[in-house]
């Protein structure tokens, strides 16, 4: 049985009194048991939410880091200082960081190998822009994206991975992928995982999608047999409408 997941990608919002409330909110909210459930604030509160979840099932995750052990890279954070903190899993090549911070698929190659290395799972996002979706090359961008950064890897490392299939013109804007273009996708990507590695490696596999999932729409899209969950953004901001996806699955 592969894992249900819902994680929240907090994105740069919420300072140290919001996280807190937030959490609290989530806390007082009852979510299903058979679901894994994650939260991503920002670095600097990290450290305060793991120890405000510490007696629930909530994971803690981040939303980035850096390639390198450690050295002069100014305002960046290595895979041993979120283990530190016992944070288990990062987020990966989301398209904010691929367009505003100049991730290629080159650099996403070097974060996730690194996280790999040092024992992190990676939720490794990836998905095709408007243009792509309109010329029709969304399945070859999003092959090219799945083994420019990943098919490098051995196939031991695959339990390490969740991938979060986040269509660049579905995130923040309203308008979500349909149920029925999600699975053609995830089917798509279940099938290229497949032929590079195999059946039981891409069985395994947990593929979330993301882009303005809501509680109105997750329910449709979550019924859909190649998708598992999902990465939320603006919803997770509001602990009622987070939990209402986390109880989505039927
Ligand atoms: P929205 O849910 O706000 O569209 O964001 C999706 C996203 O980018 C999650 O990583």
């Amino acid at each position: 049985m592969r894992k249900k997941i819902v994680a929240g990608n907090w994105k740069m919002n919420m300072d140290v009194q919001g996280t807190e409330n937030l959490l609290n909110a989530l806390k007082s909210e009852s979510l299903a048991a058979d679901v894994t459930v994650m939260v991503a604030p920002t670095f600097v509160n990290l450290s305060a939410a793991k120890q405000q979840l510490s007696e629930t099932e909530v994971e803690v995750i981040a939303q980035n880091m850096h390639f390198a052990e450690s050295g002069a890279y100014t305002g960046e954070i290595s895979a041993a200082m979120l283990q530190a903190i016992g944070i288990k899993t990062v987020i990966l090549g989301h398209s904010e960081r691929r367009s505003y911070f100049g991730e290629t698929d080159e650099i996403l190659e070097k974060k996730v190998s690194q996280a790999i290395d040092k024992g992190l799972q990676v939720m490794f996002c990836f998905g095709e822009e408007l243009a792509d979706r309109k010329s029709g090359a969304h399945f070859n961008v999003v092959a090219s994206q799945l083994k420019n950064a990943l098919f490098a890897l051995p196939k031991t490392a695959w339990s390490q991975i969740i991938l979060a299939y986040e269509p660049v013109w579905a995130i923040g804007t309203g308008e979500t992928a349909s149920a029925e273009q999600a699975q053609d996708m995830h089917a798509f990507i279940r099938k290229t995982i497949s032929e590079a590695y195999d059946a039981t490696t891409a069985e395994q596999l947990s593929i979330l999608y993301g882009g303005s999932v809501k509680p109105g729409n997750a329910q449709e899209i979550f019924s859909k047999p190649d998708v598992d969950g999902g990465l939320i953004g603006g919803a997770a901001l509001v602990a009622s409408d987070f939990a209402a996806i986390v109880n989505a699955f039927n």
